[in-house]
């Protein structure tokens, strides 16, 4: 049984999608639960919904592409609740086009958030989990790092976040820090939902299991990396996409 009792999770880009659920179920099994995420309604709804069910979250506005404001949401937290557990690098866009038609906006635009975005909050953290000596980083990659047609910016900012991730575990391990990646496949949210229907009958083709994923599917694998079970678990890339192959 999975118990988060007690710890301090951060899920960026919790407003929807993947990070409510993970934020959800964080909290679901006792963490004290920060949402952050551009969008101030969406975390105030996630917020609302998560402590009339028994759980206990609080929100944070906060753009991870922005240095000084992803250093305020980990350092106040701290401040706050004594100690960052658990961070989950959730937050990301995609501004999809063939190479060929992709312009320098979109390609700047995709790595300020999936891979700027992700060393912004990782650099306090780390900061602030060496001195706890304790922490897991749950950073959310994509099965896209491959590399996916028409997705050149997309990709190349996930496999940043793989390397990244593999860098910091092997910085963080003595200390008691874990750092894994998640590489979700196609799983339905808002994201995967804006895309033509022929695209998404193309991808779920894709899939071993026949369907998309939920949510929920990631957000189990995350509350396990980020519980005490998994702390002998670091430097890892785990593909949560009902056996996806692009
Ligand atoms: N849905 C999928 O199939 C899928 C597959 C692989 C990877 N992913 C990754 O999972 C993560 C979540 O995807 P999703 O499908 O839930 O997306 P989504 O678009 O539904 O939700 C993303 C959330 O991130 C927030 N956000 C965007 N930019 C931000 C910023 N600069 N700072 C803070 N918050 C920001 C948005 O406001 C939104 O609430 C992303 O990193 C995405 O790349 C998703």
């Amino acid at each position: 049984m999975i118990d988060l009792t007690g710890k301090v999770a951060i899920v960026t880009g919790g407003g929807r999608g993947l990070g409510e659920a993970i934020a959800r179920k964080l909290s679901s099994l006792g963490a004290h639960t920060v949402i952050s995420d551009l969008n101030k309604e969406a975390i105030e709804q996630v917020v609302e919904n998560i402590n009339s069910s028994g759980g206990e979250a609080s929100g944070f506005v906060s753009d991870v592409a922005n240095e000084e404001e992803a250093a305020r949401l980990i350092n106040e937290t701290a401040e706050r609740h004594g100690k960052v557990d658990i961070l989950v690098n959730n937050a990301g866009i995609n501004r999809d086009a063939m190479l060929h038609k992709m312009s320098l906006e979109q390609w700047r635009q995709v790595l300020d958030v999936n891979i700027t975005g992700v060393f912004n909050t990782m650099q306090p953290a780390s900061i602030q989990m060496r001195k706890q000596e304790q922490g897991a980083i749950i950073n959310i990659s994509s099965a896209s790092w491959m590399g996916n047609v028409g997705q050149a910016n997309y990709a190349a900012a996930k496999a940043g976040v793989v390397g990244l991730t593999k860098t910091a575990s092997k910085e963080l391990g003595r200390k008691g820090v874990t750092v894994n990646a998640i590489c979700p496949g196609f799983i339905e949210t808002d994201m995967t939902r804006a895309v033509p229907e022929k695209v998404w009958d193309m991808m779920v083709g894709k899939i071993s299991m026949g369907r998309a994923g939920q949510p929920e599917d990631v957000a189990n694998c995350i509350a396990f990396l980020a519980s005490d079970q998994a702390n002998y678990i670091t430097g890892e890339v785990i593909n949560v996409g009902g056996g996806m192959v692009l």
